[in-house]
């Protein structure tokens, strides 16, 4: 039996991650940039064991659905093939922020799990090999092995051995916060964001612009990380979430992961900018508003989004570090 633990923190995508060169290997069709959360963190551990006869996967204390456990399987077959494992492994995977709230766990869960997988099959990888590994079992998983803002790099092998993510900047030097608006409360599970942007990328008359749009909103947030400047930043945050859900809205049938609380968060934050907060929203796959600002203004903000009607949860937090192990 060898076991190994490790705990990693979920990002959130500044300039996102949208749609893919090859979907088999996960290959991302252009970069992104993201900011790791200290707040929400997966902690998950991984034990190869010859007296398993399949791989087993527990997820928050409780055995995780066929699905998830095939997924988890054939994400571990990469680690085996890579190590030369052969025995089947128990993952035990748990998050310290509510997963029922539906936030995206799977980038802190693969970023984790690549650092745990690998020790545990006895190999000592650099970041940027995790981060290859961590984007086989999703693309924002790449980006969650590095603290502080990391980029992915979508890379231009066929292979993607060099599509991979690194820190951009620890920015330990500069206060900033997420708030974060969980929106929520009895709707049925809209369409995973892997789907979702294959179908885009396949219907969507957007797309192509969207994609063309990247590496100029990932210029302009450098620029602004290197210059410490939050207006500019937030700008282009809120510039690439609302092009990546406007593409995502275009495809048909559209996806459209909105729902009436988001838009009302989204009118909180200019509310917020107007008065001369200096607040910034994005969003993902899912209804929920996460807010980019300064430290010293995140309790403002968390009790103007928690006064909106339909915002189950506030969530604030700061800039996180690097996948570690655990002992
Ligand atoms: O890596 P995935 O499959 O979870 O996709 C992430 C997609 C977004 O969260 C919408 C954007 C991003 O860059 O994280």
């Amino acid at each position: 039996m060898s076991t190994a633990a490790a705990r990693a923190c979920a990002n959130i995508a500044l300039v996102k991650y949208w749609g893919k060169r090859d979907p088999d290997l996960n290959l991302p069709a252009a970069g992104s940039l993201s900011l790791t959360l200290a707040a929400l963190t997966t902690s998950a551990r991984v034990t190869f064991d010859d007296a398993l006869d399949r791989d087993e996967l527990v997820l928050g204390g409780a055995p995780a659905d066929e699905p998830a456990r095939a997924r988890l399987s054939r994400w571990l077959d990469i680690v085996r093939d890579r190590a030369a494992e052969r025995r089947f492994a128990r993952v035990d995977s748990r998050n310290d922020f509510p997963t029922a709230s539906g936030l995206a766990s799977s980038a802190s869960a693969f970023a984790a799990l690549a650092l745990a997988a690998t020790r545990a099959a006895g190999l000592v990888l650099e970041p940027g090999e995790l981060s290859v590994i961590a984007r086989r079992g999703s693309g924002s998983a790449a980006r969650s092995i590095f603290g502080g803002f990391a980029e992915m790099d979508p890379g231009t092998r066929a292979d993607g051995a060099d599509a991979r993510a690194w820190v951009l900047d620890h920015a330990t030097d500069w206060p900033l916060c997420m708030v974060i608006a969980v929106v929520g409360g009895g709707v049925a599970k809209s369409i995973g964001s892997r789907d979702a942007m294959d179908h885009c990328a396949a219907t969507s008359p957007l797309y192509r612009g969207w994609i063309e749009s990247v590496p100029h909103d990932l210029a302009a947030a450098r620029r602004a990380i290197e210059g410490r400047d939050l207006a500019a930043l937030g700008v282009v945050t809120e510039a690439s979430a609302l092009a990546m859900h406007a593409a995502a809205i275009a495809s048909r049938p559209a996806v459209l992961y909105w729902q009436p609380p988001t838009l009302a968060c989204l009118t909180a934050v200019r509310r917020l900018r107007d008065a001369g907060t200096e607040a910034y929203a994005t969003m993902d796959a899912g209804p929920h508003v996460k807010v980019l600002a300064h430290a010293a203004d995140a309790d403002r903000i968390a009790a103007e989004l928690a006064a909106v009607a339909g915002v189950s949860d506030v969530l604030v937090s700061g800039i996180g570090g690097g996948a570690e192990l655990l002992a």
